[in-house]
C-alpha cells in the first residue's frame, strides 16, 4: 500500500520550501514501499540517516522564511523541529536493538509526523508568508 498521495495540495507556495517538502515525502514514500523489513535494518539506517540531514536543512530553510516574515509563532515552530531529532534517534536506537515491530513503528511514526507536522503545522506560516509577499 502507498504511505500517501502526493496532492498539490500540500503546497505552501513557496517553492524551496514545496521543493524540500516533496523530497521528504518522497524518502518516506520510498521507504514504506519496501519490504526489506526481515533485513538487519541498514536501508532503514541509512534512510534515517538522511530524513535527519534532509530535515535539519529544511528546518533551517523554513525557519529563515518564518524570521523573515516575522512569524508570531516562530518559537514554537521551531520547538517543533527540534523534537523531531531525539524521536529519530530512539527509533534508531530500538532499530539497532531489534526492537519487535519496529520498522512499522518508524513508518507509522514519520507518516504521522509528516501529516501533523508538514500538512499541519506548516499550513498555519502560510497565511503569514503570503501576507509579507513571499509565496
Ligand atoms: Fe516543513
Ligand atoms: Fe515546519
Amino acid at each position: 500500500m502507498q504511505f500517501l498521495e502526493w496532492e498539490d495540495s500540500y503546497n505552501i507556495g513557496v517553492k524551496e520550501i514545496d521543493i524540500q517538502h516533496r523530497g521528504l515525502f518522497d524518502i518516506i514514500s520510498k521507504l514504506s514501499a519496501t519490504r526489506r523489513f526481515e533485513t538487519e535494518g541498514r536501508y532503514f539506517l541509512a534512510t534515517l540517516d538522511k530524513i535527519v540531514e534532509y530535515a535539519k536543512i529544511h528546518f533551517a530553510t523554513e525557519e529563515r522564511y518564518m524570521r523573515e516574515a516575522q512569524y508570531p509563532k516562530l518559537a514554537e515552530h521551531q520547538q517543533e523541529h527540534r523534537s523531531f531529532f531525539p524521536e529519530v534517534e530512539k527509533l534508531m536506537k530500538d532499530l539497532e536493538n531489534k526492537q519487535p515491530n519496529i520498522h512499522q513503528k518508524i513508518l507509522d511514526f514519520l507518516k504521522d509526523w509528516y501529516m501533523s507536522h508538514i500538512l499541519g503545522s506548516d499550513r498555519d506560516y502560510q497565511k503569514t508568508l503570503k501576507d509579507k509577499g513571499f509565496t
